[in-house]
């Protein structure tokens, strides 16, 4: 499988920021954050970028910060994942048919990565969906994230629009479910309900029984 190197350069930006976190926080991950589940998923969720104090923290995507606790409570909730989430990568939870990844491994400066940094971290994400054999659907989370899907299949945006709650069917067979990212801004705007995140859930529940 295609990873990210501990000390990938691909992103000079990216790369100085963990150098700099890693002299800050020099008991902690600091590294390209690798998936979480199994391959033989039939559901990958692709989120936007590790968090500086969460998945960057822990080595495990969405694991230590707000967006974790949302998502996987909801994991949970919908039977995606077992056991108990307790914010770090050695609590034993598991993940059930599901498995997560970020469309950037690395932790950005202010959650934002550039369209260079997105672009340099697509091979990843390819390999990410060609190694999952038995991928049906592919939740993303975000427009970044579901602009970095859709183009990793090789299709045009302007095909796709990203919207809450929209399905997409790609030419290559999958199903592309879009959600607004699951971020405490999201949540503390309102542009993100706790129920409108389930309702997604509720919909992947159906296509993937
Ligand atoms: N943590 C992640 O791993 N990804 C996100 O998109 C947000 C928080």
């Amino acid at each position: 499988m295609l990873q990210p190197s501990e000390n990938c350069d691909l992103c000079p930006r990216l790369k100085a920021f963990r150098e700099d976190n890693r002299e800050a926080f020099s008991d902690k991950f600091n590294a390209p954050v690798p998936s979480f589940g199994s391959q033989d998923a039939e559901f990958l969720i692709v989120g936007l970028a590790p968090g500086l104090k969460g998945a960057n923290f822990t080595g495990r995507p969405f694991t230590g910060d707000y967006a974790g606790d949302l998502l996987y409570k909801t994991l949970l909730k919908f039977g995606f994942a077992k056991g108990t989430y307790m914010g770090h990568a050695a609590d034993g939870l598991e993940l059930v048919n599901c498995r997560i990844t970020n469309a950037v491994r690395c932790v950005p400066p202010e959650n934002k990565p550039l369209g260079d940094e997105i672009k340099q971290c697509q091979p990843f994400l390819k390999n990410e969906l060609e190694s999952m054999p038995q991928l049906k659907l592919v939740l993303s989370l975000g427009k970044i994230s579901h602009d970095a899907v859709v183009r990793t299949c090789g299709e045009k945006l302007s095909s796709y629009k990203f919207g809450h709650s929209a399905v997409h069917i790609l030419e290559n067979g999958l199903t592309l479910i879009d959600s607004y990212h699951c971020s405490r801004y999201n949540t503390n705007t309102g542009r993100l309900t706790e129920q409108m995140f389930f309702d997604v859930f509720e919909l992947i529940r159906q296509k993937i029984i």
